[in-house]
């Protein structure tokens, strides 16, 4: 009897439901809000346990470049691969796959006020990954205890700290054992002192085999920590290296800008 071929066209839901490894592909991927271009024809390759450092200037598209990545903005050119493959017309159900393996972490932390630490984390076990009370509860715990706050597990978040709060968040983004984590400038709203707790969580995170893409103004981190430094502005990647090449000698004039200005403030100018 005739079978019909299987489709070749959109990722099926179980490609993503067994990512093994997690590259990010960026290939000619552009962004348009109405007529401003914010993206232009981005490529960029991230291998499966990269610690990337994205910087650039403010409004030069770093956010929306990583938000691109778990689709919470929809790209208006181009694709992206995870793991090889293609993110384009997910159905819902392949989305939500997609996006259970890949965490995220927000500037403002984005914690619900109403729930303790361990509840932020539980919930989105229980409702959106599908796992039981009793095993999220434990996950919650471990993750509580591996960066570093496992008696704060009760506390709301009105009682934590904004390092603190921050951590939580990161745990958060851990519970579903992601491949990928994004952050998005996670130390920038943050009082100087806390900032090093947090970078501390993120560096023993590092190099453990997840894919990290750190949206940053935190270039001790880009320095020490990052395998690659990616510097954008104007919406399109003008230089990638290696941190210590990077720092050393920037090759694009606005990346020497830039460092200038963000390593020496006040001897950096005024022009743009
Ligand atoms: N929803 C939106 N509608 C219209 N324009 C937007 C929208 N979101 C972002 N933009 C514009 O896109 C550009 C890039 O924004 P984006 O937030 O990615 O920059 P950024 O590099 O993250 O900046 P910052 O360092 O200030 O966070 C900016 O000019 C911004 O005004
Ligand atoms: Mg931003």
């Amino acid at each position: 009897m005739f079978k019909r071929p299987p489709l070749l066209s959109a990722a099926s839901a179980a490609d993503f439901l067994h990512l093994q490894s997690a590259s990010v592909e960026f290939r000619k991927v552009s962004k348009n809000y109405g007529e401003t271009s914010v993206l232009r024809e981005i490529d960029l390759t991230i291998a499966a346990g990269e610690v990337v450092a994205i910087c650039g200037p403010s409004g030069s598209g770093k956010s929306t470049l990583i938000r691109l990545i778990n689709q919470l903005e929809t790209l208006s050119d181009g694709d992206i691969f995870i793991d090889g493959k293609s993110t384009r017309a997910l159905n819902n159900r392949t989305l939500r796959r997609l996006r259970s393996r890949i965490g995220f972490v927000f500037q403002q932390f984005n914690l619900y006020a109403h729930l303790t630490a361990e509840q932020n984390i539980t919930l989105s076990l229980t409702h959106v990954h599908g796992w039981k009370r009793e095993a999220a509860h434990q996950q919650a715990l471990a993750l509580l205890a591996r960066v570093g706050l496992a008696d704060k597990a009760q506390h709301y978040p009105a009682q934590l700290s904004g390092g603190q709060q921050q951590r939580v968040a990161i745990a958060r983004a851990l519970a579903s054992s992601p491949q990928i984590i994004l952050f998005d400038e996670p130390t920038s709203a943050l009082d100087p002192e806390m900032i090093g707790e947090v970078l501390q969580v993120m560096k023993d995170l590092a190099h453990s085999g997840i894919t990290m893409i750190v949206v940053t103004h935190e270039m001790q981190f880009a320095r020490e920590i990052a395998d690659r430094v990616v510097f954008i502005d104007g919406g399109a990647i003008l230089e990638q290296a290696a941190p210590a090449q990077f720092f050393r000698s920037p090759q694009h004039p606005r990346a020497r800008r830039f460092l200038q200005k963000v390593l020496d403030p006040l001897h950096a100018g005024a022009e743009s």
